[in-house]
Formats: C-alpha cells, sequence, structure tokens
C-alpha cells in the first residue's frame, strides 16, 4: 500500500519505504508522516553518518547504550567466531555454553552485592519483567504469598511489556494500553526541581517524600509488599537526580518491612554515572539488579538479571516440585551476544574506561552546568557522563512551555541541525554520549548545542 500520508520522498527510496512499511516505537506517527525518517547509514566511534552523508556527533549513546563506541572491530571478530564456532545453543534444560558461563561469572564479580545467580535475557524490559516474576515466585517459594506488590516511582522508566511497562512511571506508556496492571503501585519522583514546594529545602523535600513512601505501605499493608524499583538516576523520565541522602531515607524505610530492592542499572551500569554502577553513586544496596544496553555496548542485545542466593535457594524446591522453572527465553544465554558482552566488558577494563568515563564526566559536567544561567534553561542536572538541561519558559518560576509548543522537539531538530545527536525527553533535553568521549569531543558537542540552543531562544521570541 502506498502511503497515504506522504509522498515527498522519492519512490523507492528508503525514507518512502520506511513511511510505507514501518511501525516505529516511540514514534509520534503524525509527526513521523510529515516530516519522515532520519536514515542511520554508518557509524564509527563517537560519530554516525546519515544516507546523505551528513556527519552527527553521538550525545546519546543511541538509546544510552553505545557505551564503547561504535563499529568496534574487536567485537566484530569475536562474534563473528564465535558464530562459526557456536551459533546457538540454549540455557534450557541444563544445557549451556562457555560465553554465557563466562559472563555470568564476570557480571557476579562485577556486582556491587553479595550475586549469587545470573539469568539472561535480551532487553532491559524483559529483565524487569524477570524481576517482578522473582518477586512473585521467590514470596509464593517462601509461603508469603501475599508479599507481591512492587512499588515503582512516577518518571520511572523500566521498559514496555506488560509487567516493566507497568513499572514504568510516564503517562504515554500506560494511556490507551490498559496499564499499569494491579498490584504496581507509583510512588514520588524524588525531583527536588519539578516536586520541591516552595520554601521547602532540600532534606525537608526528602523526607517529605519518603514519609509519603511510609503512609503508602502502611496503607497497603507492608506484608503485601514485595519489593521497591528505581533507576539510580532516572533517565527517560528526564535524567532526574535523586537528592543527596534520598537512597538511603527510602532503603531505611523498605527494610523495616523486608521489602527487597531492584536496582535498575539498565542506563546507569557499568561507568556511567562516573562509577561503576549507580547504586555506588548514589549509595543504593541493591538486592537484585537489572542490567543491558552498555553490558553489550550494544553490538547484540542482551541483558541480565543478578539475584542473591538466598532468593534463588527456595527455587529448588518449588522446581523439583512443578517440574520445572517456568521462565526463561529461547535467547537466554544466546552465545554470541554472550561472547560479545564479555569481550566488551573485559575492553571497558583493559582501555580503563570507566576511569575514563569519569574523569571525562568531570569536563562534560562542566560544559553542561556552564549553560544554567542561560535564558531557556530551568535546570541543568547530570552525574558522570549523564546529564540534561530543562527548558522553562521563566526561569523565575519554573513555568514550563505548553507541549504544544514543541520547544524541546524544535531544539532537537537544531542540534541535528548542527550535526549533533541528542534526545528531547518532552522540553528537557538528555546528553548520554558514549563512555569512549574525549574532552575535545566533549566540547563539540556543547559548542554545537549552544548554537542551537540560541537559535531556539530566536524562534520563541
Ligand atoms: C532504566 C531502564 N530500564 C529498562 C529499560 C528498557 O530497556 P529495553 O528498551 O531494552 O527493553 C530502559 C530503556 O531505556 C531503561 O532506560
Amino acid at each position: 500500500m502506498a502511503d497515504p500520508h506522504h509522498n515527498e520522498f522519492p519512490p523507492g527510496s528508503l525514507e518512502a519505504r520506511d513511511l510505507e512499511h514501518l511501525l516505529h516505537p516511540a514514534t509520534n506517527f503524525k509527526l513521523h508522516h510529515e516530516k519522515g525518517p532520519t536514515v542511520h547509514a554508518r557509524a564509527e566511534g563517537v560519530y554516525m553518518w546519515d544516507n546523505r552523508g551528513k556527519q552527527y556527533i553521538e550525545g546519546m549513546a543511541g538509546l544510552w547504550c553505545t557505551a564503547l563506541g561504535y563499529g568496534e572491530p574487536e567485537l566484530a571478530r569475536v562474534a563473528a567466531e564465535q558464530m562459526q564456532t557456536l551459533s546457538y545453543s540454549q540455557l534450557f534444560s541444563g544445557k549451556t555454553n562457555e560465553p554465557s558461563i563466562l559472563l555470568a561469572e564476570k557480571l557476579k564479580q562485577m556486582m556491587p552485592f553479595e550475586a549469587g545467580r545470573v539469568f539472561f535475557g535480551l532487553s532491559g524490559s524483559d529483565a524487569n519483567d524477570t524481576q517482578v516474576k522473582l518477586m512473585w515466585y521467590y514470596h509464593n517459594a517462601i509461603g508469603k504469598p501475599e508479599k507481591k506488590k512492587i512499588i515503582s516511582r512516577k518518571r520511572g522508566y523500566h521498559g514496555v511489556t506488560v509487567a516493566s511497562g507497568s513499572l514504568t512511571g510516564l503517562p504515554a506508556f500506560h494511556k490507551h494500553f490498559d496499564l499499569p496492571i494491579a498490584g504496581i503501585l507509583h510512588t514520588d519522583c524524588p525531583s527536588y526541581y519539578r516536586e520541591g514546594l516552595s520554601g521547602e529545602t532540600e532534606t525537608d523535600f526528602v523526607d517529605r517524600i519518603v514519609k509519603n513512601l511510609a503512609d503508602l505501605i502502611q496503607a497497603e499493608g507492608p506484608e503485601t509488599i514485595a519489593a521497591f524499583i528505581a533507576e539510580p538516576i532516572m533517565g527517560a523520565g528526564g535524567v532526574v537526580v535523586p537528592p543527596a541522602g534520598y537512597f538511603q531515607k527510602v532503603q531505611a524505610e523498605l527494610k523495616k518491612h523486608d521489602i527487597l530492592f531492584i536496582d535498575d542499572e539498565v542506563i546507569c551500569g557499568f561507568g556511567r554515572t562516573g562509577t561503576l554502577f549507580g547504586a555506588q553513586s548514589m549509595g543504593i544496596e541493591p538486592t537484585t539488579m537489572s542490567v543491558a544496553k552498555a553490558v553489550s555496548s550494544a553490538y547484540l542485545p542482551l541483558s541480565a538479571v543478578i539475584i542473591p542466593e538466598f532468593i534463588y535457594e527456595p527455587f529448588i524446591e518449588v522446581t523439583a516440585d512443578v517440574g520445572t522453572f517456568g521462565h526463561g527465553f529461547t535467547y537466554s544465554g544466546h552465545p554470541v551476544c554472550a561472547a560479545v558482552a564479555l569481550r566488551n566488558l573485559e575492553l571497558m577494563e583493559e582501555r580503563d574506561l570507566y576511569a575514563h568515563a569519569a574523569r571525562v564526566g568531570e569536563r562534560f559536567q562542566e560544559r553542561l552546568r556552564s549553560f544554567a544561567d542561560h535564558p531557556l534553561v530551568g535546570e541543568v542536572r547530570g552525574a558522570g557522563l549523564i546529564g540534561a538541561i530543562e527548558l522553562v519558559a521563566d526561569k523565575a518560576t519554573k513555568a514550563p512551555f505548553a507541549p504544544s509548543a514543541g520547544v524541546g522537539m524544535h531544539c532537537q531538530a537544531q542540534c541535528e541541525n548542527q550535526g549533533l545527536i541528542i534526545r528531547n525527553l518532552g522540553d528537557t533535553i538528555a546528553f548520554c554520549p558514549p563512555l569512549i568521549i574525549t574532552d575535545k569531543q566533549v566540547d563539540e558537542v556543547f559548542s554545537k548545542f549552544e548554537v542551537a540552543l540560541n537559535e531556539t531562544l530566536e524562534w520563541i521570541r
């Protein structure tokens, strides 16, 4: 069928064919039909080129994922070798393969908690779905079938599958999808800038939202709540960095009621925030962890759920009763994905990338914060190599622009004109470059951004 909405692109062009055939994730379809797609053609290091030969510097690491940058020949070699040796094997029914074993061992060694078992998936969403199911399975196994609810947070992002999409606390991911499902609760977002009351100190703000959490737990019944899930720094919700002491107070509350802590490190893991995991930057003591994205630098899809041995142990008898552990994916422990992820993690260490990211992160934060005085900028926030700039209509009152004004989208388009890839989350501009970025390239990102931001200001005026 010819695309009924668009006919500007030459027939047969990739743009025209995209418009005819694809159902795009996370896209405004009407706008897409008006504007058409950007076709990515090739990428190397921190640069990407579209099909017209235009060069972009990558300020978003794809979708927060290409930590090692693009086009690493060593990972292509490992993938090709593994495909020739054992292109597929499974972990069902006790089968196994070397790359999965080695990767599980490696991940356990890296964990900032006493890790017991590693379950493999392919995406952040399936990892968090697995987290929910493991929490249910565990509490059934230990004879607490009533302890099932999961507390997530408004503006948190944990994926889009039925359970993980329910954990996500963003309206666009619920509306018309009949989500969230029952048993998933959302507590306050720890954004002092947006949620702090007038005259409230940061400490008072934290105390108030932790009190709200305590009240929620009491209202629901602590015996009904299994776990709390959080990203150390919220990503897709607008790069929200919680105030100092927030997680410590949250965890003190959770511990009173044996509520477990699911640490969603899908974005923050592997050096993003200036430490190995976001848990270390933000003072979290995880019970379990989800990782994806940078674990394989997105060369191939891979996610993992890491749990302590005490959660695994009661499963042994249950699976013997039932006959199997009734959860797992065809591609859980895919040997090619596992081999590539393992080599990716080794390369990050061999190249001292975590220390590099922490060091360049200082320059990045300095450049980011230099926009704080700009008339369009309400708040600048971030840690390490992740950050955001929130654009507002009124700096003094923090009044946002009307969503229909499309200010963030305009700024994003201007960045693209400048040859800079960033992502607008509403009117918040997110930055999350590959960890291999250099000081000089950080300067390039923000020089281009400055032009785009000033152009956006002119456009508004
Ligand atoms: C913190 C977090 N968790 C989970 C997900 C979902 O990951 P995926 O898109 O691989 O399903 C994302 C994706 O951006 C994420 O940022």
